[in-house]
């Protein structure tokens, strides 16, 4: 039986950090036996931030080393960057060509960028139609994203819906995979994000992992006082990486008996201890860079053919050919 397919990207504009872990990366590798997956450095989705070829280069190169270490494997991922399909780029400009300006004017980022007075570029602008030629290239039935990607999901079905009725019945609706909106917490004991400084690198090296958390901020109970657990930064952390010792930290802390200080030492060695496996293999990865290479060439060459048999279908359709 021909598996589902699970397509995802991920913008290399940043160093991954344990949110993009656990919001995006571990997804595609628990669903990788179960789908046929589809997973890329979304590179041209990232210039329309990133105006810096050598920081480009290394967050790309950083990633696909962040995909290989946490356990996407070749053999049940393709693995590849968006940039190494052009197809999408082509399938971006006919999508362009049965969408709405005022569709797209209606899109949150677009919205919020006007509204802050930044400038807005045609990529911003048309970043909605790229993501959804990138799914609907390859099919994609299931599409996990964190949850500020969920309209760009409602584009996506919305473009494929109207792609359809225009030529012919091509592409499948695909669904959307949202991440629970579990708090991932940050330094500042907010919302862990990229556009606030409070990010905790997933390979952070071990000091400034340990500097990071030791300087979460917390409320000022002292260690006998009763805290409430579902309120503190720290023990949100420990639901990530604490899982066998939880239930007893929990009462800890509901009953009282642990300090800060103590809770952020445990959640330092249940960090370290929970990406070991992870930092080892990216140790030996780095040290192969041909190897690596060769995963995103392979990757590429898998991705495009199917892109080319989408695509031939399409140009028959609109009638270039
Ligand atoms: N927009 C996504 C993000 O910022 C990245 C992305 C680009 C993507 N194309 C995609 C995600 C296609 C899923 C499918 O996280």
């Amino acid at each position: 039986m021909n598996k589902k397919i699970l397509l995802s990207g991920v913008k290399p504009t940043n160093r991954a950090h344990i949110g993009t872990y656990f919001g995006a990366m571990k997804q595609f590798v628990d669903l990788q036996d179960e789908y046929e997956n589809y997973v890329f450095i979304a590179d041209y989705h990232a210039i329309n931030q990133l105006k810096n070829p050598a920081e480009l280069r290394d967050y790309s190169w950083n990633l696909i080393l962040d995909y290989l270490a946490v356990g996407l494997d070749p053999k049940k991922t393709v693995l590849f960057k968006q940039s190494d399909v052009p197809q999408v780029c082509e399938l971006q400009w006919i999508f362009n060509c049965i969408l709405p300006m005022a569709y797209l004017e209606r899109a949150h980022a677009y919205k919020d960028a006007v509204a802050k007075r930044q400038e807005v570029n045609m990529g911003l602008f048309c970043y909605p139609v790229l993501m959804a030629a990138d799914i609907l290239i390859y099919d994609a039935d299931l599409v996990p994203v964190g949850s500020d990607q969920k309209q760009h999901l409602e584009m996506a079905n919305d473009l494929a819906t109207k792609f359809n009725n225009a030529f012919q019945p091509l592409f499948k609706l695909p669904k959307a995979k949202i991440m629970e909106e579990m708090l991932i917490m940050g330094t500042d004991g907010g919302k862990m994000s990229k556009s606030k400084n409070n990010m905790i690198g997933l390979f952070e090296d071990e000091e400034t992992l340990r500097k990071k958390i030791m300087s979460i901020k917390t409320d000022s109970k002292g260690v006998e006082e009763k805290k409430h657990s579902e309120e503190d930064p720290i023990f949100a952390l420990h639901k990530l990486f604490s899982h066998k010792m939880i239930d007893e930290l929990r009462d800890r802390y509901e009953q009282g008996g642990i300090g800060y200080k103590e809770s952020k030492e445990i959640l330092f060695a249940n960090m370290m201890r929970y990406t070991s496996g992870f930092r080892a293999k990216r140790a030996e990865l780095e040290k192969d860079p041909d190897y690596v290479w060769g995963v995103l060439e392979d990757g590429a060459k898998r991705a495009a053919a199917k892109a080319d048999t989408k695509m031939a279908l399409v140009k028959e359709a609109i009638g270039v050919r």
